[in-house]
């Protein structure tokens, strides 16, 4: 049994650590990897989510949706479709209720009910009554990549590792997206799944389809304990090289980028320092957009 070690996460609420309980829990980082996912569960059971939740959808997603139309722009013109997206790890889902409002039918996936029952509370209000923070400015509000109208929010408990939540995606038979949006999702994994995350990146999204990531955390050591676990490097190496993901963190990522072989599944498509983006994040976070090879 290990301590429960909150600090990581910077929870958005202040929290005194030093005169917290020591609670004893288990966190997913001390669970095998087989039992992950249930480890997330507990989490959200005994009301852990403050220490992850931002409150509100991502600013730098939305700004790239805004500002990088020939990077989110991924349908053939005249597809008659909106365009599909994928949130995995979707927590409290800002960031699917904000998709949908720009023109995504979009799936939040997480493994916990708990998670999921929050998330079909808060779109259900959230699509009737749009908050303004869902959109870069009130001229851009209705702004999106494939469609002027709102696509759709659907929730769905499931393991991102595994396949059956695949069999409640609509159309049938219709599996890949055009957009999948990561944000503390990989960084909430044990160090040992990464190649598994790589990979199944790479069978859900379309040929075409984009796959954002908003780096976080960068300014952890990499080999400090997580989750969350710091992230600086891993990207690259996972995607870009087809590596393990499991970097030191020590070498300076512009020179190993340009200096190793590029054999991964995918190339990166846009790398830029947000200018707007969640206060833990501002000055270190990265988005990195990539595609297919
Ligand atoms: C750090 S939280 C981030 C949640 C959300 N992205 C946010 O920004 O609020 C990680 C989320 O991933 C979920 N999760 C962990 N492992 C998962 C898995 N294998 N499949 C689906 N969801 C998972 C957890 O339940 C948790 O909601």
């Amino acid at each position: 049994m290990a301590a429960f070690r909150p600090s990581p996460f910077r929870p958005t609420m202040p929290l005194r650590v030093s005169s917290q309980p020591q609670t004893l829990l288990k966190t997913p980082a001390t669970r095998p990897k087989e039992e992950h996912a249930a480890g997330w569960s507990s989490l959200w059971n005994s009301d852990r989510s403050h220490f992850w939740d931002r409150g509100k959808p991502s600013p730098a997603l939305q700004d790239l949706l805004s500002l990088y139309p020939e990077v989110v722009s991924t349908l053939p013109d005249g597809s008659g479709r909106r365009p599909r997206a994928l949130v995995p790890g979707c927590g409290k889902g800002y960031d699917v209720v904000m998709l949908a409002l720009h023109g995504y039918d979009t799936y939040g996936l997480d493994v916990s009910e708990r998670a999921v029952g929050s998330a079909r509370q808060y779109a259900a209000s959230e699509l009737r009554n749009p908050s303004a923070y869902n959109f870069r400015s009130t001229s851009t509000s209705n702004s999106s990549p494939g469609s002027a109208s709102h696509g759709t929010a659907t929730f769905l408990v499931g393991n991102f590792f595994e396949q059956e939540w695949e069999a409640h995606l609509a159309p049938e038979g219709e599996q890949k997206f055009d957009l999948i949006y990561d944000y503390t999702f990989l960084c909430a994994l044990s160090p040992d799944m990464r190649r598994d995350w790589a990979r199944r990146m790479s069978e859900l999204l379309a040929p075409n389809g984009i796959l954002v990531c908003l780096e976080f955390p960068l300014y952890k050591d990499p080999k400090l304990p997580g989750p969350p676990w710091g992230l600086k490097g891993v990207h690259w190496n996972l995607l870009a090289q087809g590596g393990d993901g499991l970097v030191s963190g020590d070498a300076d990522s512009s020179t190993s980028e340009e200096s190793t072989s590029e054999t991964g599944l995918f190339e990166r498509v846009l790398y830029l320092q947000p200018e707007r983006t969640y206060e833990i994040g501002q000055g270190t976070d990265m988005l990195s957009v990539w595609k297919l090879r």
